[in-house]
């Protein structure tokens, strides 16, 4: 029988799974947050790490102060250090004014620094240091600073071995590691694997007001004995392509085949292995609304012209007849989403009436994924200045990966 108090917070913080295995994590999540101790969070990407310092932090007395999460795998090696600790004005280019670090702003709270693997060796040995003394230097100043911070780290690396190889120092494993939470794998929690997908179904369909997708036997058989590599990030990412793609919302096995290993390459965009960043998440939503709706949209609209058609077989009078219908129409079907970002409007005269026989090629060329995949790598790209290996990041895809694709539909 589960501990009442790790049910409580499993609904608190939106933790589907009954495994023993994460259970366990959780309990020593709440054994730990009372102290200051710094704890380790391991386990594969998406696996659901970035939950447990929340707990931590609000479980500690130190909930009520600040509680920073930090991607350090995000952040510019050049400008790291100053993120973290702080600069003086003038300590390098565009330094226009001093600013206070995350572990200034943080004092008397918790830090959670994700990917903390990916720090630079030069950073790690400041952060060894605030660990041990509570003393860090802003950048470019000579004055020692004190600071109160829990920290609490993560990673997805296997730590020895990149202490083997140079790229972490093992005094600050040890530091870190006073207390190690490791989360399993997905395909280790076999059993909770139906229970996220309805959740993931569910939470899609009410946030699109859309009917939730439901799996056959079979599909949810081979749900259970797929691999997830990307785990549960991969499956809620799966379960939303699907709820937007498939047209019907019983899901068979072979449609969920197309889905899974191989043919995603082929079918759909790389999406799944590592999104962190929530505004691209709901970029991304949008996007699969507006897919959606350009849709449902396009086949009304089929089905209009053709009762219209129908309707009126003379020539003349369907065409004096459209245009009071199709206007109420583009009314009806005015975008929920307006709110967000305007859509264009269908804008339907009767010249393009007469096009809209040829639905099939329309359909198709605004739902192109490729295009729209062609549009976010070029987003991801800009924004991080050509910068491939944080684009990447952002896409949630491998730097070859993108590699792959820049070269592929030849982007600048
Ligand atoms: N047990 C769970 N129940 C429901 N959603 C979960 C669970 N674990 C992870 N998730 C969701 O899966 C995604 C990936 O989790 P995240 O914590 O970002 O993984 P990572 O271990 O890579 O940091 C997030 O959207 C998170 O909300
Ligand atoms: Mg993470």
């Amino acid at each position: 029988m589960e501990k009442p108090e790790i049910l409580k917070i499993k609904q608190r913080f939106g933790i589907i799974g009954n495994t023993e295995s994460l259970s366990r994590a959780i309990d020593i999540a709440m054994q730990v947050a009372p102290t200051d101790l710094s704890v380790l969070i391991t386990g594969e990407s998406g696996v659901g790490k970035e939950v447990m310092p929340q707990i931590i932090h609000q479980f500690s007395a130190r909930k009520h102060g600040t509680y920073i999460a930090v991607n350090c795998g995000a952040i510019p090696e050049g400008t790291i250090d100053s993120e973290l600790f702080g600069h003086e004005k003038g300590s390098f280019t565009g330094a226009y004014e001093s600013r206070k670090g995350y572990f200034e702003v943080a004092n008397g709270g918790t830090i959670f620094l994700d990917e903390v693997a990916e720090l630079p060796l030069s950073t790690q040995v400041r952060l060894l240091r605030v660990l041990e003394t509570g003393e860090f230097i802003r950048v470019g100043s000579s004055k020692v600073i004190k600071t109160n911070v829990r920290v609490i780290a993560a990673t997805n690396v296997d730590v020895p071995s990149a202490i083997q190889h140079g790229k972490f120092r093992e005094d600050l494993y040890y530091r870190l590691n006073s207390v190690p939470i490791g989360i399993p794998p997905l395909r280790h929690r076999k059993e909770d694997i139906p229970l996220l997908l309805r959740k993931f179904a569910v939470d899609f369909a009410e946030r699109n007001r859309m009917p939730a997708i439901n799996l056959t036997e079979d599909a949810t058989q081979m749900l259970m004995n797929y691999r997830w590599p990307g785990n549960i990030r991969q499956l809620k990412n799966i379960a939303e392509q699907i709820s937007i793609l498939e047209e019907k919302r019983l899901i068979t096995s072979e449609v969920l085949r197309t889905y899974l290993p191989d043919h995603f390459d082929t079918k759909l965009p790389a999406l799944y292995e590592g999104i962190d960043q929530k505004t691209f998440a709901t970029e991304r939503e949008i996007l699969y609304k507006v897919l959606f709706d350009m849709r449902n949209d396009m086949n009304e609209l089929k089905k209009l012209v053709h009762e219209n058609l129908q309707k009126s077989p003379v020539e003349s009078d369907h065409h004096q007849q459209a245009p009071h219908v199709i206007p109420k129409y583009v009314h009806d079907v005015e975008p929920i989403l307006s709110d967000e970002k305007p859509m264009r409007k269908f804008d339907i005269t009767r010249d393009t009436l007469e096009d809209i026989q040829d639905t099939q090629e329309i359909t198709e060329e605004s739902l192109s994924l490729s295009d729209k995949e062609i549009e976010m790598i070029r987003k991801a790209l800009e924004k991080h200045n050509g910068k491939r290996k944080h684009a990447a990041g952002e896409l949630g895809i491998s730097e070859r990966t993108l590699y792959r694709k820049i070269k592929e539909y030849n982007i600048e």
